[in-house]
């Protein structure tokens, strides 16, 4: 498959689009912004349920192997020793000795990003999780730490899972949530930040079984992308050599995205062995293993964990779908979002501001709303209104006219071909819906 070329200003002006229309804010902008941390705004917000809507549909809602859970972010320290992020999740951390700044050593080659400076400080291990404090006393007994994934409160609760869902391996537990880490280079938009959203699942399978969990999880997920719109060329699995394996992984492969950078991760899928249940045991002194009772064998399961990030997803998305096309002799930027991430499904315009159609509209707007997340614009002339829900990715508007008013019609226009169909009022939920199914 050959690699698309991409536009080179495609992050900026996605980044500005994103601004622009109320997807993603730098976040305390009046204060000038805060280290890499952004606000999803009205758009956004809404896009980015959808995404983890849709993972949680494919993972939990589709499935019968699958639970959901919901953990806490604040965790003890001693879930992080036995993790191993208290002594492993760590960067190499180096100063350069000509401007002073601050350097993942891994990422820059030798020379100094800022200054062109080749001296550097011995690196030290700096370790990526914020810790904080629970409750009103200093000291160590109440040192906390903010999740840096959610991978965890899926293995220590996972013999309140296995006991009252009755669940046998192959089972999972799914979850999603907000993850922090204290990233030394956040950068490139919402693809690294210190705060982010990931969609994990740990799968729990009998040991002889990973390998081929490990090969289904890898293409289950890789497929998700492509059914959500994500172009296959723009796509590619990457699998890590042994010596690059995180200190759990016996295996990982990355799920990667043709960003403008470069290819680059999407989501990891990885063989987590019994690394985990193991440690964990270990440390609660609590077993964590599966009794079969057909076999009589006692066992820990191996875990299968494709680990995604939404907050990334959704700036994926956002860039494969971004386009400049020209309609009607004027270049036009449309978000050719699949319907079902676009923050709003259909936009209501009365096609002037007389008060006549504001009646009608409202009614329309009205019937559509229990079923869709629908936006209502009077303002403007009709053209550049079409225009703000083409870069909103809003796939239809629904035009109220002073014909409605008679035949009790509206315009229905499509987002990616913007023709226009006549449909009664009557029938427009059910015309929607034919439009808006799932495959
Ligand atoms: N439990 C395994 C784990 O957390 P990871 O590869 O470190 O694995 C999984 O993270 C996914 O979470 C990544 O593929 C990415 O999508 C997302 N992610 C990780 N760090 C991130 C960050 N700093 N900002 C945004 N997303 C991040």
């Amino acid at each position: 498959m050959t690699t698309p070329a991409l536009d080179p200003d495609l992050l900026d002006k996605v980044i500005n689009l994103a601004k622009r229309r109320g997807f993603i804010f730098p976040s305390a902008e009046i204060y000038g912004g805060f280290r890499s941390t952004y606000d999803y705004g009205p758009l956004g917000v809404n896009m980015l349920r959808n995404v983890k809507q849709a993972w949680w549909r494919s993972m939990v809602q589709l499935r019968d192997d699958i639970v959901g859970i919901d953990a806490a972010i604040l965790g003890p320290p001693a879930v992080w020793a036995a993790s191993g992020h208290l002594e492993t999740f760590t960067d190499p951390l180096v100063d350069c000795r000509r401007c002073k700044e601050r350097w993942r050593e891994d990422k820059i080659d030798g020379v100094c990003p800022n200054c062109g400076g080749t001296e550097f400080t011995e690196a030290r291990a700096f370790n990526l999780m914020f810790k904080t404090q629970a409750g009103p006393v200093e000291g160590e007994g109440a040192t906390a730490y903010l999740r840096p994934e959610t991978a965890q409160g899926m293995f220590t609760n996972f013999m309140n899972v296995l006991t009252t869902t009755r669940r046998k391996p192959p089972f999972g537990i799914a979850q999603v949530g907000k993850s922090f880490r204290n990233e030394i280079t956040p950068q490139n938009f919402v693809f690294r930040t210190r705060e982010f959203e990931q969609m994990e699942m740990e799968y729990f399978v009998p040991p002889a079984d990973a390998d081929g969990w490990y090969r289904y999880w890898i293409s289950t997920r890789y497929e998700w992308y492509t059914n959500l719109g994500i172009p296959a060329n723009r796509l590619r699995l990457h699998e890590h050599a042994k010596e690059d394996l995180s200190h759990y992984s016996r295996g990982t492969t990355d799920v990667e995205f043709l960003y403008p950078w470069g290819w680059d991760e999407l989501e990891g899928i990885a063989n987590r062995g019994d690394y985990d249940l193991t440690q964990h045991s270990k440390a609660s002194g609590v077993r964590l293993e599966y009794f079969d009772q057909q076999a009589g064998e006692r066992y820990t399961p191996y875990v299968i964990e494709p680990a995604a990030g939404a907050t990334r997803a959704m700036m994926a998305f956002l860039l494969a779908a971004y386009e400049e096309d020209t309609v009607e002799g004027e270049t036009r930027t449309v978000l050719r979002l699949d319907w079902r991430l676009s923050p709003y499904k259909v936009a209501v315009l009365p096609l002037s501001k007389k008060p006549e159609l504001e009646g009608v509209s409202r009614e329309v707007l009205s019937a559509l709303q229990p079923w869709y997340m629908c936006d209502y614009d009077g303002t403007q002339s009709i053209g550049r209104r079409y225009r703000r829900q083409d870069e909103s990715g809003t796939p239809y508007c629904v035009t109220v006219d002073f014909d409605s008013l008679e035949d009790r019609a509206v315009t229905v226009r499509d987002r990616d071909t913007t023709a226009q169909t006549r449909v009664p009022i009557e029938g427009l939920v059910e015309d929607l819906r034919r439009r808006m199914t799932v495959a």
